[in-house]
């Protein structure tokens, strides 16, 4: 998963944090910002404010939505990837990724939201999801590059989650990036043998990495000017390090990558600066950001169809396990009884 959406609100037009109401009460809410300013973690049983489990119902279920529907443009792949190594990595990657998203949809579950409300949500078009996954993966570079840098600047974004200040989040993440970093090093490990191969193969990754470098900059997130839902978020210790920071902690970490890769980042504008001691870039185009963030990208649509469409293919799995659990349950207590 993916980030970028963890500042984007689900709903257009309500960009700005709520006020937290003034009804909450005082010793509760003074001992959960007691807990916050000591960087204790919160937990499904304690009490918290209502805008505080609304904001991590909205961050969790985006995250998870993002995992799941990030399958899509790479799991096109698999019955396609060259050879047997790269399917059999290819397949333990996108499983790794649907796993993702059942940690956090379990971790939002302890919120007290079921899973079938925030899919719903999602198959409605009222949840968002990582905007990068709205473009399509048009050759198998693409897979070698989203491992590199897709998965790398999720990554950057999801190790400060580690620490976030609710506990079932911040110990799903600790996995998750354990399992970020395998994906990153498969696609740059793939990209780096493309890169000793033919020219053409070369060209392909280049061509990639042309199309994916200022998407994965537009995935931290708008820049800290923009981002009012941050300065709370900060404050209640779910976000750690702005949108801003993240992102220039991804071009820093990357251009050297870019360097031994052998490939130009497409970015005239790129270089370093010995006085801020980090590489300036150039400006991102915040308007074709927010054209796919609001369901207009070359695959938006076809991404939540085929969500619909596998979601409602499984409905006989699910209903087939609900009846053995009924089953094996009233056979429980006839041999108790
Ligand atoms: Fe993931
Ligand atoms: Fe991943």
């Amino acid at each position: 998963m993916y980030t970028q959406s963890m500042s984007v609100p689900d709903e257009a037009g309500s960009r700005t944090v709520q006020p937290l109401p003034s009804t909450e009460p005082a010793d509760r809410m003074a001992r959960f910002d007691a807990c916050i300013d000591a960087d204790g973690r919160i937990e499904p049983q304690d009490w918290m404010p209502e805008a505080y489990r609304k904001t991590l119902v909205r961050q969790i279920s985006q995250h998870a939505h993002s995992e799941i529907v990030g399958m899509l443009p790479e799991g096109n792949w698999i019955s396609r990837a060259p050879s047997l190594k790269r399917k059999a990595i290819l397949i333990a990657k996108v499983q790794d990724e649907g796993g993702h998203g059942l940690y956090l949809y379990s971790a939002a579950e302890t919120l007290g939201t079921s899973r079938d409300q925030m899919v719903q949500a999602l198959h409605e078009g009222k949840a968002k999801y990582s905007s990068i996954f709205n473009y399509p993966t048009l050759t198998w570079a693409d897979v070698g590059v989203v491992g590199w840098l897709v998965d790398g600047a999720a990554i950057m974004n999801q190790i400060p989650l580690c620490r976030c200040s609710y506990g079932p989040y911040a110990r799903a993440m600790v996995r998750v990036c354990k399992e970020e970093s395998f994906h990153q090093r498969q696609g740059y490990e793939s990209l780096l043998v493309m890169m000793r191969g033919t020219q053409a193969q070369r060209d392909m990754v280049q061509d990639a990495v042309n199309r994916w470098w200022w998407k994965c900059l537009a995935m931290f997130g708008p820049p800290d000017a923009d981002s009012p839902n941050s300065v709370q978020g900060m404050r209640w210790g779910i976000k750690r390090v702005s949108n801003d920071e993240l992102r220039q902690q991804f071009v820093d970490a990357t251009v050297p990558q870019a360097k031994v890769l052998g490939v130009t980042l497409p970015d005239p504008l790129l270089k370093w600066n010995e006085e801020r001691g980090h590489h300036d870039y150039g400006p991102i185009d915040w308007d074709e950001f927010w054209h796919t963030v609001n369901g207009n990208g070359p695959c938006n649509k076809e991404r939540l169809a085929t969500r619909v469409k596998a979601h409602e293919d499984g409905a006989w799995v699910r209903q087939a396990a609900l009846a053995h659990a009924r089953k094996q349950e009233q056979r429980r207590m006839k041999e108790a009884a």
